[in-house]
């Protein structure tokens, strides 16, 4: 079958999705194109801002490709006080960002479920009730995600970083810590409770296939996400998953795939958010720029206070550690006009798609 008969689908098959993530050359650019154009189309030129605070670098985790999972014997663990973090949200509120999006490393406990609801409330106060929040502090129970709800944070973003068991057991220890099941349930509640849902996965993982990928994106449409973050994978020394660095793709194949991955994610799920992930600038300097221009419509600025960038280090070479929020606001403006966008300042930028869920109960 040819691209433009694959294009021209209402439906994509697997064999479908392989097809377009193998294309090269003309045929690749014909799909960043027409995935450019069902954007516009569907959701405009407007890019949302979530500043982005990464809150805490404990983590109960061990995830085999993380920089900063619970083994490796990092001596510069940090965690935002919340004031720290209130003073982050006061800057994105000033700055008219919008929405910020608060990260951590995953800890369940008492004094961290009230820690995030005290900054919840918190964020709220210091805006009128206008910041909008997304959460990604992974797996919690349903009280946890439920309190943190009725607080006042509508989004929440939980990675299944694959969406193949064999696959995800292979890049997490093999505990009930990492559960796979568990990781699905709680995607489940999330979305029972009312949150826009984000989930996303990495791409150029040590044994992944083409037809994972294209599993991941039925994966996402199957469970109706409101959201979506995907990133490449990016070997980090000191993960048990470096061993296998000879039988990666090279970074640019690796950014190429990602850029299919989004465009064929925006042209199944024409009016859900997509996040232009961060992962993309570490392996091209306008990496979030190019995912814009032909599927993304969120960008996430980091405004982690500057002294803390270096030590959330997930993977190696991540860029902006050493520059204040104010250097990363600057260019913001400068970087979306590049690709003919406009940032939506003061908007939440929710997911269209979730609105018109709502419209529709
Ligand atoms: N390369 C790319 N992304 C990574 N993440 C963690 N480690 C890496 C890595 N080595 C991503 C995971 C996680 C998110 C917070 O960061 O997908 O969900
Ligand atoms: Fe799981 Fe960092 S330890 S993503």
């Amino acid at each position: 079958m040819s691209i433009h008969d694959i294009l021209n689908k209402t439906e994509f098959s697997k064999e479908d999705i392989v097809q377009l993530l193998k294309l090269e050359g003309e045929d690749e650019k014909s799909l960043l194109r027409h995935s450019a154009k069902i954007k516009e189309e569907n959701i405009g030129n407007k890019v949302y801002l979530r500043g982005l605070i990464e809150m805490s670098n404990v983590c109960a985790k061990d995830c085999l490709y993380c920089g900063i999972r619970k083994s490796n014997p990092i001596d510069n663990r940090y965690s935002l006080e919340e004031n720290e973090v209130l003073n982050a949200i006061k800057f994105a509120y000033d700055n008219r960002y919008g929405s910020v999006a608060i990260q951590s490393g995953e800890i369940s406990s008492t004094a961290f479920t009230e820690k995030i609801n005290n900054i919840i409330q918190g964020s709220k106060e210091l805006s009128n009730g206008e910041i909008g929040i997304t959460l990604s502090c992974g797996e919690q129970n349903e009280s946890t995600y439920q309190k943190w709800f009725d607080s006042g944070a509508h989004r929440y973003l939980l990675r299944i970083e694959s969406s193949t068991k064999e696959l995800y057991n292979k890049i997490h220890p093999a505990d009930e810590n990492h559960d796979f099941e568990a990781r699905i349930e709680a995607l489940k509640v999330l979305k029972k409770i009312g949150y826009q849902v984000g989930t996303g996965v990495m791409i150029g993982l040590p044994f992944q296939t083409l037809e994972h990928l294209a599993d991941d994106l039925l994966f996402m449409k199957n469970s109706d996400i409101d959201m979506c973050g995907m990133g490449p994978y990016i070997e980090h020394k000191e993960t048990p998953l470096y061993e296998f660095k000879g039988g990666l793709l090279p970074l640019n194949e690796r950014f190429r795939l990602t850029l299919k991955m989004i465009a064929i994610l925006r042209i199944m799920m024409p009016d859900i958010n997509i996040a232009a992930t961060t992962a993309l600038q570490t392996i091209d300097k306008i990496g979030r720029e190019k995912a814009i221009q032909i599927g993304a419509n969120i960008l996430m600025p980091n405004i982690t206070p500057g002294k803390y960038r270096d030590s959330y280090a997930l993977y190696e070479n991540k860029p902006c550690t050493d520059e204040n929020a104010d250097d990363c606001k600057s260019c913001i403006d400068v970087r979306v006009h590049l690709v003919n966008h406009e940032v939506g300042y003061g908007n939440w930028g929710d997911s269209k798609h979730y609105g018109k869920k709502q419209q529709n109960s």
